[in-house]
């Protein structure tokens, strides 16, 4: 999959105080593997079964058709998505961003580098799922112009609920060119 062009936070018209302007999105290398493996285990999979070991993360790395994308203040890894792309649709597998660079426009930068990656490949549709009970990461999607469609029951390890949520990223894009 070919990403966009690297993107600085701060060059997206947000106010500069609002985001990390030393931070820079680009894709993973296989040394991030063990790092983004951690992030999921404490971030997200907490509670469950750690599914996203540093092999999986690694195979994501390796595959063509998926973009692990990294957020790095200096070298330090701050944040990461994996979005895997298929010929229609685009689903993001895992998100997350380090406590300590939380509500500073990371996660939407790393979404927005991963949206433009699926537009380029002329994909139109983007589906994520979120623990219900995860209300900062429904309304952080939310906000992103992402609606929730479905609840799945037992999504996961049959004993957690998920909310479906899709973006379509051709909305209000004008034009054949747009
Ligand atoms: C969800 C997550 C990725 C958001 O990343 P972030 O970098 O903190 O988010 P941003 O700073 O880019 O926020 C973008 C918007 O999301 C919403 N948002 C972010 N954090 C929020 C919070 N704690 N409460 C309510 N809304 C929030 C806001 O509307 C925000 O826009 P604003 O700052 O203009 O108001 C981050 O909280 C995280 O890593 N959480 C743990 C892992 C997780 O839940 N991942 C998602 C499920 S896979």
């Amino acid at each position: 999959m070919v990403p966009p062009n690297c993107a600085r936070i701060g060059k997206t018209g947000r106010p500069l105080s609002h985001v990390l302007t030393d931070c820079r999105i680009e894709l993973a290398d296989s040394g991030d593997a063990a790092a983004i493996a951690a992030m999921s285990r404490d971030l997200i999979e907490y509670g469950l079964h750690w599914r996203w070991a540093p092999g999986r993360v690694a195979a994501s790395i390796g595959d063509r058709a998926t973009n692990v994308a990294v957020a790095r203040i200096g070298r330090r890894l701050c944040g990461f998505g994996i979005m895997k792309y298929r010929d229609l649709e685009a689903h993001l597998h895992l998100l997350a961003v380090h406590p300590s660079c939380q509500g500073k426009g990371v996660g939407a930068e790393l979404v927005g580098w991963l949206e433009r990656s699926a537009l380029t490949a002329g994909i139109g549709v983007v589906y994520v799922e979120a623990r219900s009970a995860n209300s900062v990461a429904r309304a952080f999607y939310r906000k992103l112009g992402y609606r929730e469609f479905a609840q799945a029951n037992g999504y996961y390890e049959n004993s957690e609920d998920a909310v479906r949520l899709a973006k379509d990223l051709w909305l209000g894009r004008v034009g054949p060119d747009a």
